[in-house]
């Protein structure tokens, strides 16, 4: 275990039921139907690459990075973003793929933006959810697990850009942050 971490929440084994467990919710919903699976850069990269190996609908993958600081809200209410899609959605059912939601800030905000570009739908799987931390109510389709408000680095997950290689979700030390 890095020296950084305070305990692993999810190993290697947890994280691949989790999203085994996810997959086959999103396989039964989205029979018959082609995807394109949005993953939220950076954090997303490691669940995303899993979890669209278990998809069974043809999927396609395009990337969006919003602006982290600031949450991405300008004058007008629009998100802020850093990178967009490549991809046109009207008429397309999009499924965003995200990390971990906190406030729920950047994931309603992304779901807005697709509904106004006209996608057949728009549905979110997160692969970890902070419900005590939920500030706007942001209806997420897909919940792998539900974690305590602790801070948590790996598969992909960061602090100031490290830990995103861990093989395991774990909790920081808080001596890491408070600093
Ligand atoms: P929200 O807009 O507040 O829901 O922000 C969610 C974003 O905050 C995630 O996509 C992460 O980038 C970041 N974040 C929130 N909690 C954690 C955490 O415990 N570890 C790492 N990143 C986090
Ligand atoms: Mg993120």
């Amino acid at each position: 275990m890095h020296k950084d971490i305070e305990r692993i929440l999810f190993s290697k084994e947890d994280i691949d039921g989790i999203v085994s467990d996810m997959a086959e919710r999103i396989n039964n919903d989205f029979a018959g139907k082609e995807i394109i699976a949005v993953v939220v850069l950076k954090g997303s990269i490691m669940f995303g690459a899993d979890l669209v190996r278990k998809l069974s609908a043809d999927t396609s993958i395009d990337f969006i990075q919003a602006s982290s600081y600031g949450f991405g809200t300008d004058s007008t209410g629009n998100i802020k973003i850093k990178k967009d899609l490549d991809f046109d959605i009207e008429g397309k059912h999009v499924l965003i793929i995200e990390d971990i939601i906190d406030s729920g800030r950047t994931l309603s905000l992304l779901k807005k933006n697709f509904k106004e570009r006209n996608a057949a739908s728009v549905s979110i799987a997160s692969l970890l959810s902070k419900p005590s931390r939920r500030v706007i109510d942001v209806e997420i389709e897909y919940i792998g697990a539900e974690i305590p408000d602790e801070f948590v680095v790996g598969y992909g997950l960061d602090y100031a850009e490290k830990y995103r290689g861990l093989e395991y979700i774990g909790i920081l030390k808080r001596e890491i942050y408070s600093k």
